[in-house]
């Protein structure tokens, strides 16, 4: 189970692992898999074999070995990770979208969320890890094999009891007719939204809030001039996030290093700090900007529903 029923713990810590879970096999931070533990299955990789049997029993969290000393970590699969080893199906969104995603969106435990499109799934995850242990989320895609994929992964995820996967021509038809005026927020991943919006306008309770996420600037402007005809506040965000890599260096006696700190300070100089040990060794940390960060993957549009008293 990806959601503890408890939402004061965090279920990875509960739990220990079980033949038939799905653990997230983690090398580095750039090198993972998700991995359905199977009694008599091995997992191969790039430090020899390791067998699920001596997985089965240990807490998510463990640092495991096989027997040539080579290591992974078995990590529970949270949303944040998943949303790094699903199968792309589809173009997905990630963390730093869908955080502000969950925060515009004020999804919390209880809400009952519309999306349209499923797609692979990577927001659904997370809104559906929000809204538990209570509120539901209802997600639309016109894909019927994409649909049926997506449904499949939140099954095996244990997600299956807080999302409702339909098959739906959401720009042609709408959210269907049972939603209206029952929905705390509404997301839409589709690739004319605009024709979706007064649909979604009908569906969201007093108040709600609705967000389209859109790759191009085009779609964006669209979108706004259909989004003032039922909503304030309407709001444009663009996410750029930069990520940072930590290594440690060790330095000798001399001041200014032995050869291997010598080497990481050559690299890039300017973001290293030094923390000094006791006696003649001290440690460098070096934080750099890594090359691959992510650019722009599209923007994201919120705006309020205007409630009836607020209209003129
Ligand atoms: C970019 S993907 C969504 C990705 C998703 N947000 C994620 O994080 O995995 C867009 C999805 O919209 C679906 N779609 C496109 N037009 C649609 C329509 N008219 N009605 C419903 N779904 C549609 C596509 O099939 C596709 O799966």
């Amino acid at each position: 189970m990806m959601i503890s029923s408890d939402p004061s713990r965090r279920n990875s810590f509960q739990r220990r692992i079980e033949d038939g879970d799905i653990v997230i096999v983690y090398e580095r931070h750039d090198s993972m898999k998700s991995v359905k533990v199977k009694g008599g299955s091995c997992f191969q990789n790039r430090y020899g074999a390791f067998k699920h049997s001596d997985w089965i029993g240990k807490p998510f969290g463990s640092k495991v070995f096989n027997r040539k000393g080579g290591f992974v970590h078995l990590l529970f699969p949270t949303p944040e990770l998943w949303t790094l080893v699903l199968s792309h199906r589809t173009q997905i969104l990630y963390l730093a979208d869908i955080s502000l995603v969950i925060f515009y969106l004020e999804i919390v435990p209880g809400c009952v969320v519309l999306e349209s499109g499923t797609g692979s799934g990577s927001l659904t995850t997370s809104l559906a890890r929000a809204v538990a242990p209570s509120g539901h989320v209802y997600t639309f895609d016109f894909h019927e094999q994409r649909s049926a994929l997506a449904r499949d992964d939140f099954n095996t995820n244990g997600l299956g009891g807080y999302i409702t996967v339909s098959v739906r021509d959401v720009q042609g038809e709408g959210f269907p007719d049972e939603f209206l005026g029952a929905v705390d927020s509404v997301f839409l991943d589709l690739p004319q939204p605009w024709l979706a919006m007064p649909s979604a306008a009908r569906m969201l309770k007093q108040d709600g809030i609705i967000c389209s996420f859109s790759p191009c600037i085009e779609q964006v402007q669209r979108s706004c001039e259909t989004l003032r005809q039922n909503f304030s506040d309407v709001r444009t965000f663009e996410v750029l996030l930069r990520t940072y890599e930590i290594r440690e260096g060790r330095r000798g006696a001399k001041r200014n290093g032995g050869p291997a700190a010598q080497k990481l300070n050559n690299k890039r100089p300017q973001l290293s700090s030094e923390i000094e040990c006791e006696g003649e060794e001290s440690t460098y940390v070096m934080i750099t900007p890594c090359s691959e960060t992510r650019g722009h993957t599209g923007y994201l549009t919120f705006a309020r529903l205007i409630s009836e008293c607020n209209q003129v």
